[in-house]
């Protein structure tokens, strides 16, 4: 069984830019670990992120997320079961976006998203978009 859950949420004020790219680097580093894919997004104090992978690993990462003091107020926008079909072999790595990012990464997550989760595209290609401010 394979899920995705996607959330927004507002980064703790007193979380430095240095802090940030930490996390960046270990989320990176233990998804690609784990076959998680997906993507987080760090703009004007905020972050987004979609989670996708096998069901109970997607589930106890969001829990022990939700329990992460660097953020708070996070808001579920989707939670739910995708097609395994090809699934950790289209989106080759975890994606890390921050301030100043090549939009070039989150625009190729939003093609596969779309060729292989359909229903989630709708959702993510808006809020993605709006995040950081492309629209
Ligand atoms: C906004 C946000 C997103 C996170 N995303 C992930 C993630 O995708 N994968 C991950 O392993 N940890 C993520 N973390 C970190 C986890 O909350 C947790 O600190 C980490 O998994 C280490 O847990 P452990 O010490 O129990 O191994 C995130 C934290 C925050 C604040």
């Amino acid at each position: 069984m394979w899920r995705t859950i996607s959330y927004v949420s507002t980064a703790d004020p007193s979380l430095t830019n240095a802090e940030v790219n930490e996390l960046f680097k270990f989320v990176k580093k233990n998804n690609n670990s784990k076959n998680i894919t997906g993507i987080l997004m760090y703009s004007d104090g905020n972050f987004f992120q979609v989670l996708e992978g096998e069901k109970d690993q997607i589930q106890s990462l969001f829990e022990k997320i939700l329990l992460d003091s660097r953020h708070y107020d996070v808001i579920k926008i989707f939670d739910r079961a995708i097609p395994n079909c090809s699934f950790s072999q289209y989106h080759s790595s975890f994606i890390v976006l921050g301030e100043k990012y090549n939009h070039k990464e989150l625009q190729h997550f939003l093609r596969e998203e779309k060729s292989h989760n359909p229903d989630n595209y709708k959702n993510i290609s808006y809020l993605a978009n709006k995040f950081m401010k492309l629209s």
